[in-house]
């Protein structure tokens, strides 16, 4: 099971996971669209990423909320590829307050990044996995899959909601060879999470190191963080399986946090 010349999009990739995933799948052989909002980042996570690995990367400007945007880079990496085999839509945002404080405008904006961003970037690759007659889509869930936290009205509905995405597309994309999963990892140390510690411990009147070894590593079996590794390893997983068996599924990759 290897990923080489493999043509894959991974949106939000510039940074955090996005990035530790293109990193894994270039090691193996792939090619790799690092498909961001901050073309500058990706232009260097590409230039990086290209020099160090097997595989190659490009940049490619993308707002996943912009079915323009969208087409257009999707149409971009068509153009010097020829083809798409897997599609990582990662890119995500937290916002954290109360149910009866969050303004709707970030309610909206959350859902739009999370849940019109998978469905544009399925949208848009879906065409050209079908010509080839394969393809695998990945969304990046969370335990907020599956679990609910305060203060993460939408961000748990939006997790939610990929489940029932994936499990659609598994059903529409069998006939084509395409397949679709969702990874929900555990807390991972990245810019996402470093943003919500001050901000929880606002919010839930607590201290800083307890929202870290209470809020958010309390379950784990080991007290640790989810890393980029292990959530970038369960991504070369299911992009590289061979066959149907796996597909609608989602894995949690959290030390233990949610076990189901
Ligand atoms: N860090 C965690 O603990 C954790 C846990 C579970 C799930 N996740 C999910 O993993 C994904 C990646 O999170 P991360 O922790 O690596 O975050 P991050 O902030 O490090 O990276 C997110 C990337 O997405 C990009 N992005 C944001 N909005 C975008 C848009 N509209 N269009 C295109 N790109 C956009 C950002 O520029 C950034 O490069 C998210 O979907 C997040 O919900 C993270």
């Amino acid at each position: 099971m290897n990923l080489k010349d493999k043509v894959c999009i991974i949106t939000g990739a510039a940074s955090g996971i996005g990035h530790g995933i293109a990193k894994r799948f270039i090691a193996d052989g792939a090619k790799v669209a690092i498909a961001d909002l901050n073309m500058d980042a990706a232009q260097k996570a590409a230039d990086e990423l290209t020099k160090g690995g097997k595989g190659e990367a490009m940049a490619v400007e993308m707002n996943v909320t912009d079915e323009g945007l969208v087409n257009k880079g999707v149409e971009a990496v068509v153009a010097k590829w020829g083809r798409i085999d897997v599609l990582v839509s990662n890119a995500g945002i937290q916002i954290v307050h109360p149910m009866q404080d969050f303004p709707f405008n970030e309610w909206k904006k959350l859902l739009s990044i999370h849940l019109d961003g998978a469905f544009l970037t399925t949208k848009a690759c879906l065409p050209h996995m079908y010509k080839a007659g394969s393809g695998s889509i990945i969304f990046m869930g969370s335990v907020h899959s599956k679990e609910a936290s305060p203060l993460k009205s939408a961000y748990v509905t939006a997790k939610h909601g990929l489940l029932g995405l994936a499990r659609v597309i598994s059903k529409e994309g069998a006939a084509h060879g395409v397949r679709a999963n969702v990874i929900c990892p555990g807390f991972v140390k990245t810019p996402l999470v470093e943003k919500q510690i001050p901000e929880q411990a606002r919010d839930l009147g607590i201290s800083e190191e307890e929202v870290v070894n209470k809020v958010m590593l309390g379950d784990t079996v080991d007290q640790e963080f989810t890393t980029i590794e292990d959530v970038a390893e369960v991504a070369h997983l299911f992009a590289a399986f061979p066959t149907n068996a796996l597909t609608g599924q989602s894995l949690v990759v959290s030390h233990g946090w949610y076990m189901n």
